[in-house]
Order: C-alpha cells, then structure tokens, then sequence
C-alpha cells in the first residue's frame, strides 16, 4: 500500500502533492472564508460537535453556504483521516465562497469550494507541557469579527512571527485598554489569587475555543470557578499561574510573559491538574 498524503478537494480524494484549487477562488484572492482544526487522537476525532457548530455559525455570519450535510462532512473527515492513517495528529477544514471572476461582491453563483487534509503531529510537544512556555505581548491589530474562524490570519500570522523571534512560543494580543484579548491561535487563561480561572468572555474580540468551552466544563465539573472577564497584562504578569488552550496545544502551562517569570517559573498546581482532566476528557470517548 502507498503512504502517500490524500485531501479532498471538492468532491475528490486527490494525492496531496497534485492537490490544488483555482487561481480565482475568493479565499486565495480575498480570504472569503472560513476553516477548522480538529484533533485526531488515537483515531478519534475530538469534540466534532462544538467544531460543526462553530463552522456552521462562520458560515453563516459570512454568508456562505453550508456545502454539505453534517453527516456527509462527518464522512469526509473521517475518510480523509483513514485514508492518510493518522493516529494522532489533525485534521484541517477549509471552505471558501468558491470560485469566481475577481470582484469584491458576493458572485451571483459560486459554489462552495472545499478541501479536507489531516496530518500526523501537531499536537503539543511533551517538554512544553512539563516546563511551560513564554509568551510575547503585541498589540491586537485584527478586525473586530475576531468570533469568525475566517481564513484571514495575517495579523496572526505576524503575531506568533514577532513571538517566535523574541524567543517565545506563542504571542498574547492585547487590546487598546491592555487588557489581554487571546493569543495567536490559542485562547488565554489565568489562574487569580483565589484559585479561580480566568479568561476573556465571548465576544467578537477573540474567537470561541472549543478547547476553551470544553475546560471551563471540565473545570466546573471538578469545582475549580471559572470567572470570565478580561485580564490585563499587568494582572497577568502578576498571576498565581497562566495557561493556553487550543486544539493542538491542548492546555500549556505559560510561564514567563515578556520579561517576567509566573511564580516560581514551573507549571502551577491548578495548571496541572486541568492538564490531567483534559487527558482525561481525551482517552474517554464521546
Ligand atoms: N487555532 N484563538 C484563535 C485566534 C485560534 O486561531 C484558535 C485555534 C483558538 C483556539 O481554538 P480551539 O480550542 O477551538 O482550537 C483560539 C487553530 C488551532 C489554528 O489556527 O491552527
């Protein structure tokens, strides 16, 4: 049997390296669209129903069509991942407003364009798990519809860049007021004085994690508060513990922001202890 990479495209199982979309679909030309990351973990993949519901709600804020049934998309994803053999790693979804002649309106007809790839990996490496992370302030530049998972992550881009050359894992976008809104592709959390979880309320600043949602339950069913309001960085650089969450880091302790050393410098107990309850959560099947 061949080990080579399969996507879908559009209706179609394509090898990897011969995959491609049109030079005119709006997403390569104007960012028109919208996309997931799903964990896959030991063949599973994790918490789908958050992430087909937040699809569908990008969609819909865009305007974009639903191109297919749930259950039909359920098929694809899992055959994209049969197909590639990943037992851990992610599956990527993406769809766009399709393809058409270059012009800022919405086309008349345009079919949805889709592609589906997975890949081992992309899951959160060991040592930052045990050690923690640092992380980088720079300025929020992105748009206020930051609710929408749209393909259009320029300013991401340019934020875990910046992070990357300061020698730090993941960046914090902090709004005008100094108040931390989430990271790069990750949402923020502290932990307060009191023990309690804190983290940005939903709102069209910072997108809605499915990591997020499904921690703040595991949380809660644990009896650790959770208290959602926004954090500035000076209450962050001060905080008990700090932590991200994203599909593909899972939750990873934070331990330096900028110049400053969190508490002693190692991963928190609270910290630890949602690592193990996320573990948890992973190794129980829906
Ligand atoms: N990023 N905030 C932003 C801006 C993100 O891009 C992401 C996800 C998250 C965390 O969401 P979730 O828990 O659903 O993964 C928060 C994905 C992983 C990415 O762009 O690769």
């Amino acid at each position: 049997m061949s080990l080579s990479r399969i996507a879908y495209v559009n209706g179609r199982y394509v090898p990897h390296h011969a995959a491609g979309v049109h030079i005119e679909d709006r997403g390569y030309q104007f960012a028109d669209g919208v996309y997931e990351v799903m964990a896959i973990d030991n063949r599973r993949l994790v918490d789908m129903t958050p992430h087909y519901d937040r699809l569908e709600r990008s969609l819909r804020e865009l305007r974009i069509e639903l191109p297919m049934t749930r259950a039909a998309l359920d098929v694809v994803l899992h055959e994209v991942v049969r197909r590639n053999r990943v037992r851990n790693g992610i599956v990527y979804l993406q769809v766009t407003r399709g393809v058409a002649t270059r012009d800022h309106p919405f086309p008349k007809r345009a079919e949805p364009a889709v592609v589906v790839t997975a890949r081992r990996g992309g899951r959160p490496n060991p040592q930052n798990r045990e050690e923690g992370v640092a992380v980088v302030t720079v300025p929020d530049i992105r748009w206020a519809r930051c609710d929408i998972k749209s393909v259009s992550l320029l300013p991401n881009v340019l934020a875990k860049q910046a992070a990357k050359e300061a020698g730090g894992f993941e960046a914090w976008q902090v709004d005008a007021d100094d108040m931390i809104t989430e990271g790069s592709s990750t949402n923020a959390w502290i932990v307060d004085a009191d023990g309690n979880l804190v983290t940005r309320p939903l709102a069209n600043t910072i997108l809605s994690g499915v990591t997020r949602l499904v921690l703040k339950q595991l949380a809660e069913e644990s009896d650790i508060r959770v208290v959602e309001r926004p954090f500035s960085v000076e209450e962050a650089k001060n905080a008990r513990e700090a932590f991200i969450t994203s599909t593909t880091s899972f939750v990873t302790p934070v331990v330096r922001i900028d110049d400053r050393v969190i508490a002693n410098g190692r991963p928190g107990s609270t910290t630890t202890r949602l690592i193990e309850l996320y573990d948890q959560h992973l190794a129980t099947p829906a």
